[in-house]
């Protein structure tokens, strides 16, 4: 009956993202694009570390989410969160839970880098056109790379279970959505320092009522509490668009974590950056080549100021194909997203 199961992850070392987990490794060669190596990584370097990751709970009811399975009473010291800006999930409704083992603040004396205790559980829910179709759990039983248990759990057509799916499933209890593998989360999971990536700093803070981060400061969550709230520089298109791609992409264009190293362009926003121009998104996008080219060897350009439609960054988004960025998790372009960054970019002075 339990679907439990180990997989087996395979940590690529010193290796190029050419050959590791993203599907837009090699340019298909009807694709008109091209690897043009700007700065490319010996491939010859890697090394792959099997880890074995530790068993998962078989059903959600086992997960300790909720005090009453059946009434969806939540247990004690679950808390309730929204991040500020979301990751899109083609359309799909999401709810989202934090637990934090009594007596253990998460570390955040790198404000931009936070690390969870040992024992954190996070928790997802996804409906998808009304149907409750998956709760994704993460559980921190050991120190990263590998250290964190993870698994979705599908319920089943009466609401009365929800059982662990470490394989995925494709157009989930009727509806278009996937859920994902093991293998899945790890690929966007293990982005970031530590295993959470909605439960930092820029994430949790607000700019009207009380924000998720001040209450976690007052409950003594938090091993140093920032004693205000963080915001993203700028206004409008401009702030909206870096927003947007911290929430969507800075995960794993970030300075910590697996991908760090396969790529110099990040997409992630720092607490301490005051004005759009110092972020690192700026930075390592404007006029900055990609590791990819058209067939004749010119390099793309992450961002042309007033030119979304040269804009790599931008046209990454808009596909869902090889080339999709982000490479997993959707299938479907963002309307939204894509119109804020495409705003932004046309809003850049030539
Ligand atoms: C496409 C990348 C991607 C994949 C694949 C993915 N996640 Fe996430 N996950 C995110 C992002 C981004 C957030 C934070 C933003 C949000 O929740 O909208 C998040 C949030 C979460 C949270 C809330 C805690 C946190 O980290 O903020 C849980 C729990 C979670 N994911 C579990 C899973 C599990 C389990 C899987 C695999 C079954 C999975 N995720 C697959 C990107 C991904
Ligand atoms: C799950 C991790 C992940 C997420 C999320 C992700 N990327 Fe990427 N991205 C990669 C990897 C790995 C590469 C390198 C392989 C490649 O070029 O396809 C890459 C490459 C890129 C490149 C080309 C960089 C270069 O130097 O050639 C761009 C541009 C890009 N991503 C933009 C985005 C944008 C925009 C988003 C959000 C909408 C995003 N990415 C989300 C993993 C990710």
């Amino acid at each position: 009956m339990s679907s439990v199961r180990a997989f087996v992850a395979f940590l690529l070392i010193g290796c190029s993202a050419k050959e590791s987990a993203s599907p837009a490794a090699h340019a298909p060669a009807d694709s008109g694009y091209a690897d043009v190596a700007r700065n490319v990584p010996d491939a010859d370097a890697e090394t792959i570390v099997e880890i074995t990751p530790p068993a998962v709970p078989g059903t959600l009811a086992e997960t300790g989410l909720y005090a009453d399975f059946a009434a969806r009473t939540l247990a004690t010291g679950v808390i309730p969160f929204d991040v500020r800006y979301p990751l899109w999930s083609d359309g799909s409704e999401k709810s989202r839970w934090l637990w934090v083992p009594p007596g253990k603040p998460i570390d955040t004396a790198d404000m931009d880098h936070w690390a969870y205790p040992i024992g954190t559980k996070a928790w997802k829910e996804f409906r998808r056109d009304g149907v409750l179709v998956e709760t994704r759990y993460l559980e921190k039983s050991g120190e990263p790379p590998i250290g964190w248990k993870f698994v979705a759990y599908v319920w089943s057509a009466d609401g009365k279970s929800a059982v662990a799916t470490p394989g995925g499933l494709a157009n989930a209890l009727g509806t278009p959505h996937d859920v994902p593998s093991q293998e899945q989360c790890e690929q966007c999971h293990s982005g970031t320092r530590d295993g959470l990536i909605g439960v930092n700093a820029i994430q949790l803070s607000s700019e009207s009522g009380k924000s998720v981060l001040a209450s976690l400061s007052e409950k003594g969550l938090l091993s140093k509490p920032p004693g205000k709230e963080f915001t993203v520089p700028g206004a409008g298109a401009v702030r909206d668009a870096l927003g947007y791609l911290h929430g969507n992409c800075g995960y794993c264009h970030s300075d910590a974590g697996r991908w760090a190293k396969e790529r110099e362009i990040r997409l992630r926003v720092r607490v301490g950056d005051t004005t759009p121009e110092s972020t690192a998104i700026y930075l390592t996008t404007i006029n900055v080549k990609m590791h990819h080219g058209d067939t004749k060897g010119n390099p793309y350009i992450a961002v042309v100021p007033g030119d979304p439609a040269a804009s790599h960054v931008y046209d990454r988004m808009i596909k869902r194909d090889f080339w999709a960025m982000p490479p997993v998790g959707s299938e479907v372009v963002d309307p939204t997203g894509t119109a804020l960054v495409k705003a932004w970019i046309a809003s850049l002075p030539k």
